[in-house]
């Protein structure tokens, strides 16, 4: 690794700080806070995101020894319940044992071997092996063993299930497999302080996709840590996300991104800017904000594509070229606007705002503190647009991603079993219980596989677009890696992942 000093140069674009001093509310100081990398890693090794001694290095010395997120408390609501936990070719098993209690376990059979569980469970009363009949109570005491006579030296005392450290954070549940860890509480430190406007003991899971993806857990994770991706991976998204103006702080063991919404990309000339595409519809109709050129929708795999000097050429959804006497297509803009649709996507109409950043702003943060106001009250004036429409992404090492505010996105990363090239993504949605109603029951995950487009969960909405043209880089990332040595990262721009090396680096070398 090579140690490079923090970066101070930042877009010419406006800085975050200057969009905050144009809110139309107050804006809490938290926001402001700026705390940027002190020296990290902006180079590391390639093979690291796929080489089998890394991966056996991150199951001995990060996944046993961090902590880490399992579920939520409202997976496992009943005393008995209990909730299997994969990560590597690790297996953990929480469970609930008292109303109010938590107990952590390796999901291993203390005579040989079997998984306790293989699946997730509700209301046991004991923790029974299906192999020979073992037995546990639920606070992992060994209750009972069938031809006991014939285990001299097997008792309660030598033969109970090994406690693990359980912390709780937001309604989620952690656990930390060293016997030497320290309490999660200071393991996040002031994390929660980002969250006190709608704290997540205020919400419930609404939503749980999971996707497998065919890339190392780190380069899915890495490849949504940042806003740098925009300018190429989401064309779409440059007319109203300040991209390259992102701002990155980083604090202890988590990290921040937040961009600017309804603020345009400082890629786009003001020319542009100043003159939205007035024909656009969101999934059908696009501009490139960069080229000028327009994507249409012709059929599914079919784009056509019209160029500012008129040429035109048709392709399909990987912009691979089909016809006309224009050649070349962004890969991303095809995939978007060629790509499957979710029912209705194709009838949705045209939203273009139109005025100054600001005005965007202060009207699309009306809307917002309106839709909010039979939830929060008339707490909600004291909200400042940015609080309301900024994307913020924290990520908290090792592999999770709440955003902040009002969003209600929680990423999490990790391994695919023992396989280094192969990761599980999952997108919660964390929305607020309605007033004076019971929490809903959290959603049941719904997995998708390698082959699996995310537009067939529909219920992530457009995002399901959004993480398809995410996840179209993560093979050919996986495929390039192994020709290369190093990859290198932005000074300021990538602050995220350098972040998460530097604390994987210092992990790994405990
Ligand atoms: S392996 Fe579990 S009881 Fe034998
Ligand atoms: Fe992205």
């Amino acid at each position: 690794m090579v140690e490079t000093l923090t970066g101070t140069d930042r877009s010419a674009g406006i800085s975050y700080n200057e969009i905050l001093d144009a809110d139309s509310h107050p804006v809490r100081p938290i926001l402001r806070v700026d705390s940027p990398l002190e020296p990290g890693p902006t180079v590391v090794d390639a093979s690291i995101y796929y080489s089998r001694e890394q991966h056996e290095l991150e199951k001995e010395k990060l996944w046993k020894r961090v902590w880490q997120m399992v579920c939520h408390e409202d997976d496992i609501p009943n005393v008995g319940d209990a909730f299997v936990y994969d990560i590597s070719s690790l297996s953990y098993i929480v469970v609930r044992s008292a109303e109010d209690e938590l107990r952590a376990f390796p999901n291993a059979c203390l005579h040989r071997g079997r998984s306790l569980l293989h699946e997730n469970e509700k209301k046991l009363h004991l923790l029974r092996c299906p192999f020979h009949g073992w037995a546990w109570s639920l606070e992992g005491g060994l209750k009972e063993v069938p031809c006991h006579w014939d285990f001299p030296t097997v008792s309660a005392e030598t033969h109970s299930l090994e406690s693990i450290h359980v912390g709780r954070w937001g309604g989620f549940v952690f656990i930390n497999p060293d016997p030497d860890a320290g309490p999660l509480e200071e393991f996040l430190g002031d994390f929660a302080d980002n969250f006190t406007l709608l704290p997540f003991e205020r919400r419930y899971k609404a939503v749980h996709v999971a996707k497998r993806l065919p890339c190392n857990w780190k380069v899915a994770q890495e490849a949504f840590s940042e806003a740098y991706h925009t300018v190429a991976t989401h064309p779409t998204l440059l007319g109203t996300l300040g991209d390259a103006n992102s701002k990155y702080d980083v604090f202890g063991n988590y990290s921040r991104a937040i961009s600017a919404h309804n603020v345009g990309s400082p890629h786009i000339t003001s020319e542009r800017y100043d003159n939205p595409y007035m024909e656009q519809t969101p999934f059908t109709k696009q501009r490139h904000e960069l080229t000028g050129d327009v994507y249409e929708r012709m059929e599914e795999g079919l784009v056509k594509v019209t160029t500012t000097d008129d040429r035109t050429g048709y392709f399909d959804d990987w912009g691979r070229y089909l016809d006309g006497d224009q050649f070349h297509a962004d890969i991303h803009l095809c995939n978007w606007v060629g790509g499957r649709l979710a029912e209705g996507m194709e009838d949705e109409p045209g939203n273009v705002y139109t005025g100054t950043f600001a005005e965007r702003r202060e009207k699309a943060g009306h809307e917002r503190r309106e839709s909010l106001r039979s939830l929060l009250g008339d707490d909600v004036d004291q909200i400042s647009d940015a609080e309301l429409l900024d994307p913020i992404y924290y990520s908290v090492f090792p592999n999770i991603s709440p955003w902040g505010s009002f969003n209600p996105i929680f990423y999490r990363f990790r391994p695919d079993g023992d396989n280094p090239e192969q990761c599980i993504h999952e997108c919660m949605f964390m929305m607020p219980v309605p007033n004076g109603e019971d929490r809903p029951a959290p959603a049941k995950c719904h997995f998708l596989d390698l082959e699996d487009d995310y537009i067939e969960a529909p219920e992530l909405g457009a995002l399901a677009k959004v993480f398809n043209q995410d996840t179209l880089n993560l093979p050919f990332v996986q495929k390039g890696l192994k020709s290369l040595k190093q990859v290198i990262f932005a000074n300021y721009g990538e602050t995220k992942p350098r972040h998460f090396h530097h604390q994987l680096a210092a992990q790994l070398a405990k």
